[in-house]
């Protein structure tokens, strides 16, 4: 056996989902679109262990509690193959890790396409994305670069739960600024978050409902190119859920204080007639949705800012693919 190396591009959802279907099976209650963002990346080697036991490491330590979740998301591969050779797998982000910068979801589609090379599964781009979403379900969007679509499904087994490409990476400079507030690892991931959400929001239904009119209108926009409606859109999409997630009990304040800031930064921004659009997923970190023409100056105003730990620049990048 081979030793087997993948990388995958993390994502940021511009139509937000929040929520599952089937929790067991990791069914998400809504369809999503998200941008694959070139800069952020995760690269996974997979390679039998000599050591004759399963063995996980992240960023090169090895991880313990998240061990038992990678393997169980291996056995997938391993009773495809009938392969149960023990493994030694590397996984290392370029990215802060868990911190709302989607480090699963480039974790996951890395890994799935990885064990589709080792275990010599031949599975297709949409077979690896129905996989990749047992891990994480954003996951399942970053087996795909440009823009892409995570559709919900309804068919109980989840074969219908799987993301397509919307648009390549080339169809639109879009580019994404990534504002780092906060390095260390989120309180609630969005697993348990999920749940909390949908058992305790009042607004949890109203979400989901409404769900299917943005996912149209942002196809809309991004067919048409309207920039504005884009980031309007996407900002709509963002305050929804956290307002689901702030109307959760306990509430879940993924915010600090530097996020607001940056928030009410990129509003008078546009003020000053600077086309940019802010977006925050499960965690402290805003990214900033803006056109090649405004990039330099968004970063000159940013740079005055204090609490921002770093800012990463992207484009959008290529969908998950094994490194030769
Ligand atoms: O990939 P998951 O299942 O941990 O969900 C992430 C959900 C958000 O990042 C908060 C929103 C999204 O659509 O990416």
């Amino acid at each position: 056996m081979e030793q087997v190396t993948a990388t995958a591009n993390a994502n940021i959802a511009i139509i937000k989902y929040w929520g599952k279907r089937d929790t067991k099976l990791n069914l998400p209650a809504v369809g999503s679109i998200s941008l694959t963002l070139g800069a952020l990346k995760t690269k996974t080697t997979i390679e039998p262990n000599s050591k004759n036991k399963d063995e996980f490491y992240l960023n090169n330590e090895n991880n313990i509690s998240d061990e038992k979740k990678v393997f169980s998301f291996i056995k997938i591969f391993r009773e495809m193959s009938g392969n149960s050779v023990p493994l030694m797998i590397h996984s290392d982000n370029n990215f802060p890790t868990g911190a709302g910068l989607a480090s699963s979801a480039s974790g996951y589609a890395a890994l799935a396409v990885a064990a589709n090379e080792f275990y010599r599964t031949g599975l297709s781009r949409k077979e690896l994305s129905v996989i990749a979403r047992q891990g994480s379900g954003s996951a399942a969007r970053s087996i795909f670069g440009g823009i892409v679509e995570m559709l919900a499904g309804i068919i109980p087994d989840g074969s219908d739960a799987y993301a397509e490409q919307l648009y390549d990476e080339q169809y639109w400079d879009l580019r994404v600024l990534i504002v780092v507030t906060e390095e260390a690892q989120k309180d609630v991931k969005s697993r348990p978050g999920m749940e909390i959400s949908r058992e305790t929001s009042p607004y949890y239904r109203a979400w989901v409902e409404n769900q299917s009119v943005d996912l149209a209108q942002m196809k809309s926009a991004l067919k048409n190119k309207d920039f504005q409606k884009l980031g309007e859109l996407a900002e709509h999409s963002c305050m929804k859920m956290h307002a689901v997630m702030l109307s959760s009990i306990p509430p879940l304040i993924y915010w600090n204080p530097v996020t607001l800031e940056l928030i009410q930064a990129v509003i008078q921004l546009r003020k000053n007639n600077i086309q940019c659009y802010y977006t925050i997923d499960a965690g402290p970190q805003v990214k900033i949705i803006t056109l090649p023409e405004y990039e330099s100056e968004i970063r000159e105003i940013l740079n005055n800012i204090p609490g921002i730990k770093r800012i990463i620049g992207s484009k959008l990048g290529e969908g998950a693919s094994v490194i030769e």
